[in-house]
């Protein structure tokens, strides 16, 4: 659609999708999914996570991963990591960009990262300079940043704070997420009012779970606030290890679907998409909550019953 506006979508299935899942996918799927993911036009894949093989086993083939995977020209490969060490391991094996992970919230920081939300900040800094020093652009993921399952309300103030001292450090991306599905898009846009306006030239995402049916609702409020970057898994995969109740991210294709829709543009071929997370589908073996694989677009025609066809065809005459 010419002239219509752009949404940056970043997939996030092969990370946040792939390390909850209880039996562990093999190392050529995994490939095998962000190769498909990029040849359908995903220009972000957070691919996988630097963090320890004890605390995500599944996610215990990160460097074979990275060093595997058909580098397509324009893709940005990003990966999550916890720390320095993380960091390290990050740079060495490749990555277009560090997507870092701390929470809001104290409880779900020591579940997810056995520190304290001031350890995690300096340990952060330390990530900041592993970047620098290697010239990656870096992402600073925020948990629980509209809610956390152990403390229930995250005060602005504190995510306003977490937010400055990232920037400080030299973060020129921050990613807000709703890692257990609690926000609401009163909430989503009373926090982006809040905090956009305090930090001028950030790139704001918003990572969403769908657990209480409220995804693409606030992606619409964030869109509406004037977020443009979007992370989404495909299939409707993902959850959190150390947050109870954590399920699936959006789902990638539905959300493109609704964006397309609604007359956005992604650079994402919608259909070879959906078939991308059948196929994803089949190497997790169940079914995925991913609504437009099975629904099929909008558009979708059906035919015509024909005792509806025989009296459409008598009133035409
Ligand atoms: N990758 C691999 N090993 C790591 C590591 C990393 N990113 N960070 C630390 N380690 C190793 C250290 O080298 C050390 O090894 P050693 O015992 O052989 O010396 C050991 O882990 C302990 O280091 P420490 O800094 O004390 O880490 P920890 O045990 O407190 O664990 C994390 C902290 C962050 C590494 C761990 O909690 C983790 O990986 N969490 C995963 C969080 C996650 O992915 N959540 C889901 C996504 S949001
Ligand atoms: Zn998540």
């Amino acid at each position: 659609m010419p002239g219509a506006e752009h949404i940056t979508m970043c997939e996030v299935g092969t990370r946040d999708g792939f390390q909850i899942e209880p039996e562990f996918i093999p190392t050529d799927w995994k490939i095998e999914a962000v190769n498909r993911l990029s040849a359908v036009g995903i220009p972000r894949i957070e691919v996988t996570s630097f963090v320890h093989p004890r605390a995500v086993p599944q996610l215990r083939d990160a460097e074979e991963v990275m060093a595997r995977i058909a580098r397509r020209p324009g893709t940005v490969y990003a990966a999550l990591v916890p720390n320095e060490k993380g960091a390290q391991r990050a740079v060495a094996a490749g990555v277009d960009k560090i997507h870092t992970v701390l929470s809001a919230s104290e409880s779900h920081n020591l579940a997810n990262v056995n520190m304290t939300v001031a350890d995690s900040l300096a340990r952060l800094e330390a990530v900041a300079h592993v970047a620098h020093g290697a010239g990656i652009p870096l992402q600073g993921g925020i948990s629980c940043a509209f809610g956390c399952p152990f403390e229930i309300d995250v005060p602005l103030p504190n995510l306003e704070a977490i937010v400055a001292r990232l920037v400080r450090c030299g973060f020129q991306a921050i990613g807000l997420a709703d890692t257990t599905g609690m926000a609401n898009p009163a909430q989503v846009r009373r926090t982006l009012v809040y905090l956009i306006p305090k930090f001028p030239g950030i790139e704001w995402t918003l990572h969403t779970h769908n657990t209480r049916a409220m995804a693409i609702p606030n992606i619409l409020a964030a869109v509406e606030c004037g977020v443009r970057h979007f992370d989404s898994s495909i299939g409707g995969l993902g959850g959190c290890p150390f947050a109870p109740g954590a399920t699936g991210n959006v789902c990638t294709e539905d959300l493109v679907h609704c964006l397309h829709a609604m007359g956005y543009e992604t650079g994402i071929d919608l259909e070879a998409l959906i078939a991308v997370s059948r196929r994803v589908q089949d190497m997790i073996g169940r079914e995925l909550p991913g609504q437009i694989m099975k629904a099929g677009q909008w558009n979708r025609r059906y035919q015509v019953p024909h005792a509806v066809e025989e009296r459409l065809a008598a009133l035409a005459s």
